[in-house]
This record gives C-alpha cells, structure tokens and sequence, in this order.
C-alpha cells in the first residue's frame, strides 16, 4: 500500500468532540482519556476510559482492540483484545476490567488519568436477548464475569431478571459483583476455597432455579466446566444458551484467521472466526477450551 504523504492519518482516530464524518459506520478508531485506572482485588484492574460518542454503541459481549502503551520502551506490535465491561453512556466512558498478564496489559497498568489511551472497535457479535425470556442465569469465572457483567445493564433495560452465578478461586478475586448487584441482578457466590465451585453444587443451584423459572436461558464465559454444565442442563430441560468464547487474535476484524475455533453444528464440525462470527456464540455449538 502506498501512503499519501500529505495526509495526517493519526487524524483517522476520533477525538472527545470530533465531527465524524462516517456516522454510520459501525467501527472506529479513537483517542480515548483516562479517567481512572486502579486495582480492584488481588489480581485485576479496572480503567475507565472516556471516548467519542461513536465508541458508545458498543454493547454487551463487544469488545475493543486495544493499543497498550510501552511498559518498558521497546514496541508493542499488536493490540490487545478486550470485552467491554460497562458502558456508561452518561458519562461518556466505556470501562475495561482485565488482569495484567503479558507486555500489553503490564503497560495498560500504567495508564495515568489524562493520558490519552487508542481503543478500535466495537467488534464482534455480542449477546443478545430474546422477547420470550423473562429470567436469565449468568455464570462465569475469573476474568470472564467481566464479559458477563454488562449482560446485567443489558437485561436491567429489557426489564429481564438476571441470577448471576459468580465463581472465583477465594473470595478475594470474586469478579463484579457490585456490578451485577448494582443493576439489579440477584448474585450466588461460589468458591474453591470452600468447596461451593464443586459442578454438583453449581448443578443443585442452577436446578432449583429452573423448578423455579428463574432460568429461560444460560450465559457463561470463562470456564470449560461451567460450558459442559450449561450444555448438559440446556440439553436436559430445553434451555438455550450463549457462550462468550476467548482467543489469541491478531487482527480482531476476520481478517488473519488466527482466531478460528471449532464448533459443531448439526453433528458436523466447523470452523468460525471468534473476532468476526463470535465472540458470542450458541452454547450447544461450542466445542469448549
Ligand atoms: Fe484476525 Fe480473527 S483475529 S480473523
């Protein structure tokens, strides 16, 4: 590709108060301002992110295609996937949640308030909740509630009641539950520290909800067990459900192919891109981690 010399292509991205000249397009680039950016438990951080307007339609299960700073100087050739924890549209600000675990994340850990912070997106295919379902069941854990939690906002709008079934390895890294309680949804603690995690126990809870019809369809993202369980019990009682699955990506638009997973679709195998057909997908189809 040859570049136009004259062109100021860092101008592409959409600053706080720009005129977008494309306001229709679905997906943009944009220089976003650090609110915040502070630990929350143990092990993951929480950075607020105020953005143009257009980054605001991002909704639940979306996510950004991240560009983390530097932690040390030397480049950081990819962006970083990341799901959408909260938009807040009042305040003009979508909300990340995540664990620093590489390069990019160590260098978003040290985003101060002011500094300008480029995001790209919304991308993906999201959750999405149909008329018919008055009660949802959300289980997740680790980092995955976090792709969970704006469910609750999504819900809270549709006038849908949400349980959310939140499971962490002790009580100090149990992920958004302010969150799920702030907007409404009714919240079950279950941890590896003392043994409430175990699936027959998770299964004994998610059973009494469904004798109660609490459970018109399952939400899950973050854990291989969880999955398992929620295709079991949607097979057994006739519940759909919704998994948000994670991958490595590299582009984050369904360009590179690097993100593809299997999924099995009427007893055959097939190949999906997560970024593109996903990340959300018919939990019955995934194939699991
Ligand atoms: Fe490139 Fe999905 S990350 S196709």
């Amino acid at each position: 590709m040859t570049l136009d010399p004259n062109h100021n292509y860092s101008n592409a991205a959409l600053r706080i108060g720009d005129v977008d000249r494309y306001p229709r397009r679905r997906v943009g680039e944009f220089i976003g301002i650090v609110a915040s950016n502070a630990g929350v438990n143990d092990e993951y951080r929480h950075i607020v992110v105020k953005v143009h307007e257009q980054a605001l339609k991002a909704y639940a299960g979306q996510m950004f295609h991240l560009l983390c700073p530097s932690p040390d100087g030397a480049e950081v050739w990819m962006r970083r996937p990341m799901s959408v924890y909260r938009v807040d549209k009042a305040a003009g600000a979508v909300e990340f949640l995540y664990k620093i675990e590489g390069r990019g994340t160590r260098g978003m850990g040290k985003l101060q308030p002011g500094d300008e912070f480029n995001i790209a997106g919304p991308l993906g295919a999201g959750f999405k909740l149909e008329p018919a379902w008055k009660n949802i069941v959300v289980l997740g854990r680790g980092v995955g509630l976090a792709t969970l939690a704006p469910l609750s906002q999504l819900a809270a709008e549709q006038g849908v009641g949400v349980t959310a079934i939140l499971s962490a390895r002790h009580q100090g890294v149990v992920m958004s539950k302010a969150l799920f309680e702030e907007l409404g949804a009714r919240t079950v603690t279950v941890l590896d520290s003392d043994g409430t995690s175990a699936v027959e126990n998770v299964e004994r809870v998610i059973e009494e909800l469904i004798a109660a019809r609490k459970a018109d369809a399952f939400f899950t993202c973050g854990s291989n067990r969880l999955l398992k369980l929620t295709q079991r019990l949607g097979k057994k009682h006739n519940i759909p459900g919704q998994v948000a699955m994670e991958q490595i990506m590299v582009c984050g638009f369904g360009a590179c192919y690097v993100c593809m997973r299997t999924f099995e679709v009427d007893g055959k195998r097939v190949l999906r891109r997560v970024c593109r057909e996903g990340p959300v997908f018919n939990m019955q189809e995934a194939v699991g981690w």
